[in-house]
């Protein structure tokens, strides 16, 4: 492993008991259903850049990322952060580590405690270390205006106060505040308007090569990978079917539901880089892909064996 990957994973597994399974499926002697999310995905993320992770809902791209930044532990398979076995860290070692290792939640209204006050909210990280009163405030107001937010004006407010483009401001805030590596951006922007999305996607650009940051971005939408990424990973029913350089995959997608995921977006090889603003792609093409699932697995084993160099 060269020191340019930072995080790498070996056969990581994550299983779930199936949501739908409950008590009464227990009395009536049903057996449990198992969901496997993350299903055999070894990996590595390269330093300092931005890697995607494209996939449509439920194929398990949140689960791998709370996974790396250890909020879910994997149910086999091992994760090194800078070589360093992280699996199965625990106490101080691990609260060290999650400072390193930050995520940006899904959807900003419902990660935010309502109950909270803005600047409490961004610095409770901090706060958990033991950082208190001035030293507190002053790195609150620091990060507050990095990301664009006002800190006279906001910090005693609520989120509910607030904008969705603020409120994902404030989940970014939060997450930079520990001065973290690693962050997971999971769907940043996919409850904004075009508009706002696309200040936010410039302000995780500006960010990152401020604070030298690796980027795990999480998105359905190929615009926004196109538009951030340097490596694209492709996950579909729990593995990574696909991984490289942006400008390949965009180019020669080699898996089936990679090739209809860039052919649902017309203008997306034209050469001008905007950011991406509009509705995302929806992707109801799953049963283009799959006909069976023996061909879904024939053709999972084809697009991993040609998978293109990084
Ligand atoms: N805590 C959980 N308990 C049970 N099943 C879960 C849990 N989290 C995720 N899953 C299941 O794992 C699969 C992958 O989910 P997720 O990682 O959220 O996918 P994505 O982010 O790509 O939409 C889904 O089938 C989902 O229902
Ligand atoms: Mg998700």
């Amino acid at each position: 492993m060269g020191s340019d990957v930072i995080i790498r994973t070996e056969h990581l597994v994550k299983v779930f008991l199936a949501k739908n399974y409950g008590i009464i499926n227990k009395i009536l002697g049903e057996k449990p259903l198992f969901v496997r999310a993350v299903d055999d995905v070894s990996i590595e993320i390269i330093n300092g850049k931005t890697t995607a992770l494209v996939g449509e809902s439920g194929s398990g791209k949140t689960t791998l990322g709370r996974l790396l930044v250890t909020l879910e532990r994997p149910t086999s398979g091992r994760i090194y952060f800078h070589n360093i076995d992280i699996t199965n860290i625990k106490g101080k070692d691990l609260r060290n580590i999650r400072a390193k290792l930050q995520m940006v939640f899904q959807d900003p209204y419902s990660s935010l405690n309502p109950m909270m006050r803005i600047k409490d909210i961004i610095g409770e990280p901090l706060r958990n270390r033991g950082v208190r009163d001035r030293e507190l405030n002053e790195a609150v107001a620091k990060i507050m205006s990095e990301v664009g937010l006002d800190y006279s004006s906001l910090a005693t407010r609520r989120p509910s106060e607030l904008s969705g483009g603020q409120r994902q401001r404030v989940a970014i805030a939060r997450a930079l505040i520990t001065n973290p590596e690693f962050i997971v951006l999971d769907e940043p922007t996919s409850a904004l308007d075009a508009s706002t999305q696309a200040q936010v996607l410039n302000l995780l650009i500006d960010l990152q090569s401020r604070h030298n940051l690796t980027y795990l971005l999480i998105t359905h939408n190929i615009a926004v990978a196109k538009y951030m990424s340097d490596l694209v990973m492709i996950m579909y029913m729990g593995k990574i079917v696909e991984i490289g350089n942006t400008s390949i995959i965009l180019k020669e997608p080699l898996h089936p539901y990679t090739q209809a995921l860039i052919e649902s977006v017309p203008d997306i090889n034209k050469p001008e880089l905007k950011p991406p603003s509009g509705e995302s792609v929806a992707l109801l093409i799953h049963q283009r892909v799959v006909g069976s699932t023996q061909d879904a697995h024939s053709e999972w084993i084809y697009a991993v064996k040609r998978s293109h160099p990084l």
